[in-house]
C-alpha cells in the first residue's frame, strides 16, 4: 500500500504533482472553473481546523488580490462561539479533508441559514460536511492516510485558487487573457513540484541538524505567512519539536527575543515584491547570531543567501500561487526531521486523522 515508500506521508508528499495534474484535468483537457456564481456576493468567510484553516488563510490573499472580494478566515471552534456577523450576501466556505471534523460541521450548521450559500471544499464527497453543504467542491486528492495532512493541503489550495479565479471573473476583475495566464501558472505547478521533490536528499541533510533543535521559528510575509504557520504545525505534529510560525514583520515585536544560535529560523521567501522586506527581517536574525535556513528561488538565494546556515533553491514560481509550491519543502523538512528523530511519522502521538468530537 505504501508503494515502496517507508511511510504513507512520504508517498503522499510524492503524489502531489500527479494529484494536482489530475485535479486540473478533471473537467476535461483544460482546467475548468467551479460552477459557482459570485455575482452580488459581498464577502467570503472561510472556516476550518488545523492545516485546512491555513489553506483558508492563503485563499484569503487570493480572494482579495484576484477578485477584490472581502475574505475572512476563522478557526471552526472559535467561529461558532462568537457572534460572527454574517449576511445573506456572503458565502461561507468550509474546508475539511475528512469532511467529518466535528467543529467544522457544527460551524457549517450554524452558518447555513445565515448566508447565501454554504460551500464545502472536501476530500470525501460522501462526508457529513459535503452532504449538508449547498455546493460541494471535491479536491480529488485520493485517500490520505498520514495523520499530518500533505497532499490534501495542496489540493485544497488548488481548489480554492480556482474558486478565487471564478470570483475574479464574475466580478469583472480578471480578463480572459489574465485568466489564461493564471491557469497556465497553475498548470505549471506539477512540473515545478517534481523539481522541488528532487531536493529531498538535500532537505534530509538539513533535517538531520534540525532534529537536534528544541525550538524552531518559521517566518513568511504575505501569502507565505500562512505557509510559515503550516510549516511550524507540520514540524510540531510529527517531530514533536516546538515550532512557531510568524509573519516576518512581527519578528521585532516579540519573537526576536528568542533568537539564539541553537534556534533555527526557517525563512520562506520567494523573490517576489515582498522579498526585500523579508530579507531585512532575516538579516535582523543573522545580526543576532541566529541560524537561518533560507528557502527561495535561484535569484533569491543568490541575492540573500550569504551568511545563512543553509539554503534551499526552489524553481521560479511567478504569479500568486507560489504558496502551493512552498508547501513541499515545509512538508519534507518536517518529514525528514521526524525520520531523523525516529518518531512515528504516520501515527503521531495524541493525534487523530479525523477529530469527530468537539
Ligand atoms: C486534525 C488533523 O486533527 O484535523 C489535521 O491532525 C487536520 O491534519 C485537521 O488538518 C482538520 O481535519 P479536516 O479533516 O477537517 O481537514
Amino acid at each position: 500500500e505504501k508503494a515502496g515508500y517507508r511511510h504513507f506521508m512520504a508517498k503522499e508528499i510524492a503524489e502531489q504533482p500527479v494529484v494536482l495534474a489530475e485535479a486540473l484535468r478533471s473537467g476535461g483537457l483544460a482546467p475548468t472553473l467551479p460552477d459557482v456564481d459570485f455575482t452580488g456576493v459581498d464577502r467570503v468567510v472561510l472556516v476550518a481546523c488545523g492545516t485546512a484553516s491555513y489553506a483558508g488563510h492563503v485563499a484569503k490573499y487570493w480572494f482579495e488580490s484576484l477578485a477584490g472580494l472581502a475574505a475572512e478566515v476563522d478557526i471552526a471552534s472559535e467561529f461558532r462561539y462568537r457572534d460572527p456577523v454574517l449576511s445573506e450576501k456572503s458565502f461561507a466556505i468550509f474546508v475539511s479533508q475528512s469532511g467529518e471534523t466535528a467543529d467544522t460541521l457544527a460551524a457549517l450548521r450554524y452558518a447555513k441559514e445565515k448566508v447565501a450559500k454554504v460551500l464545502a471544499v472536501v476530500n470525501v464527497p460522501t462526508s457529513s460536511i459535503a452532504r449538508e453543504a449547498d455546493v460541494v467542491l471535491p479536491i480529488r486528492a485520493g485517500v490520505e492516510v498520514g495523520v499530518a495532512s500533505t497532499k490534501a493541503f495542496t489540493a485544497q489550495l488548488l481548489t480554492l485558487a480556482l474558486l478565487a479565479l471564478k470570483a475574479g471573473v464574475d466580478r469583472g476583475r480578471i480578463s480572459p487573457e489574465a485568466l489564461a495566464q493564471r491557469l497556465a501558472e497553475l498548470q505549471a505547478l506539477p512540473g515545478l513540484m517534481n523539481h522541488t521533490l528532487s531536493l529531498g536528499p538535500r532537505i534530509a541533510e538539513v533535517a538531520e541538524e534540525l532534529s537536534r533543535a528544541q525550538d524552531v521559528l518559521f517566518l513568511g510575509r504575505g501569502a507565505m505567512f500562512p505557509l510559515a504557520l503550516e510549516g511550524a504545525l507540520k514540524l510540531k505534529e510529527i517531530s514533536y519539536i516546538h515550532a512557531e510560525g510568524y509573519a516576518s514583520g512581527e519578528l521585532k515585536h516579540g519573537p526576536i527575543a528568542l533568537i539564539a544560535p541553537e534556534v533555527p529560523v526557517i525563512v520562506l521567501a520567494p523573490r517576489d515584491g515582498l522579498f526585500d522586506k523579508t530579507v531585512s527581517n532575516m538579516q535582523e536574525v543573522m545580526a543576532r547570531h541566529g541560524k537561518v535556513l533560507l528557502i527561495s528561488d535561484a535569484k533569491g538565494v543568490h541575492e540573500a543567501g550569504k551568511g545563512t546556515w543553509a539554503t534551499l533553491t526552489l524553481p521560479d514560481c511567478p504569479g500568486p500561487f507560489a504558496p502551493i509550491l512552498y508547501a513541499l519543502p515545509a512538508q519534507l523538512l518536517a518529514y525528514h526531521t521526524a525520520v531523523a528523530k525516529g518518531t512515528d511519522v504516520d501515527q503521531p502521538r495524541n493525534l487523530a486523522k479525523s477529530v469527530t468530537v468537539e
